[in-house]
């Protein structure tokens, strides 16, 4: 069985796009939909019900796209959301973002690793359960970046203002000896230069994207969903944003697209033209 439909992927802003680049790499012949919230980033200091609510109407937006597969490529997004788009939408295989702390804890020699994330995915039951399932044995340090994803949607990929920010969240963690970092927030590879600059070559930083790409990769062959050939149309992007400023990010992202269009949201609905 082959199944040439597209493959949907969200995230609150350009943030998933580092997950889409992990896909676009390891399945280079799926077509792929990306929506960004821009007119909602960031999603990381609301309710997780309102996150959750972004997450189902999105989802909708891109199974009327026929969407074979979605990826919720943010971890906020996932943390509050998985769990009950899973339930509402149970003929759709989803994957999501998880914190890696299980490959953290694998490597730690120290016995203490760290994580990055957002405030509502600190405070989700998928985060809980990922340290009760795989940190026993180890400290796990949890710090919340607030201002971190905003930094990043206004492409302060790396200056003075962005590093100081870094630094009064990493350095703690360095002094309490962590040898492992979890990027768990779909944004934060995006400045992954600057905070290896800043944890230095003793630290393992961990993105999980590459992981995702291959959970994907499963899920296709596992229902027989995979594209038999390459498409002959790129990716399409969409963003409630300006698509314009979306475009020139994915182009200092390196990234390949065939064009972003314009979403807009409508009494808590949203529409992909
Ligand atoms: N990229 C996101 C995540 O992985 C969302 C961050 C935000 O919008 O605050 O959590």
């Amino acid at each position: 069985m082959a199944d040439h439909r597209p493959i949907g992927i969200f995230d609150s802003g350009i943030g998933g796009l580092t997950v889409m680049a992990a896909i676009q790499q390891a399945l280079p012949k799926e077509r792929l939909l990306y929506f960004g919230d821009n007119a909602h980033v960031p999603y990381g200091p609301r309710s997780l019900d309102e996150v959750r609510a972004f997450s189902h109407a999105i989802t909708r937006a891109l199974l009327a796209k026929d969407c074979k597969l979605v990826v919720i490529a943010c971890n906020t997004a996932s943390a509050a959301a998985l769990a009950s788009v899973r339930e509402a939408f149970s003929t759709v295989p989803f994957v999501g973002m998880e914190p890696a702390v299980k490959p953290a804890v694998e490597h730690t020699h120290t016995g203490v690793v760290g994580v990055i994330a957002t405030v509502a995915t600190f405070q989700s039951a998928l985060y809980a359960s990922v340290v009760e399932r795989f940190g026993s044995g180890v400290e796990v340090l949890h710090q919340p970046c607030p201002g971190l994803v905003k930094q990043i949607e206004a492409g302060a990929f790396d200056t003075p203002a962005t590093e100081a920010m870094l630094r009064g969240w990493l350095e703690p963690m360095l002094d309490r000896n962590i040898d492992a970092l979890v990027l768990a927030c779909t944004h934060y590879p995006i400045v992954r230069p600057l905070i290896e600059r800043i944890v230095g070559p003793g630290v393992r930083v961990i993105d999980p994207a590459p992981a995702v790409a291959r959970q994907v990769e499963r899920l296709l062959d596992r229902d027989g969903l995979a594209a038999p050939t390459a498409a002959s149309n790129g990716s399409m992007i969409w963003t409630s944003g300006d698509p314009i400023e979306f475009a020139a990010m994915m182009d200092r992202l390196g990234m390949s697209y065939s064009e972003v269009r314009a979403a807009h949201w409508q009494k808590g609905e949203l529409n992909l033209p």
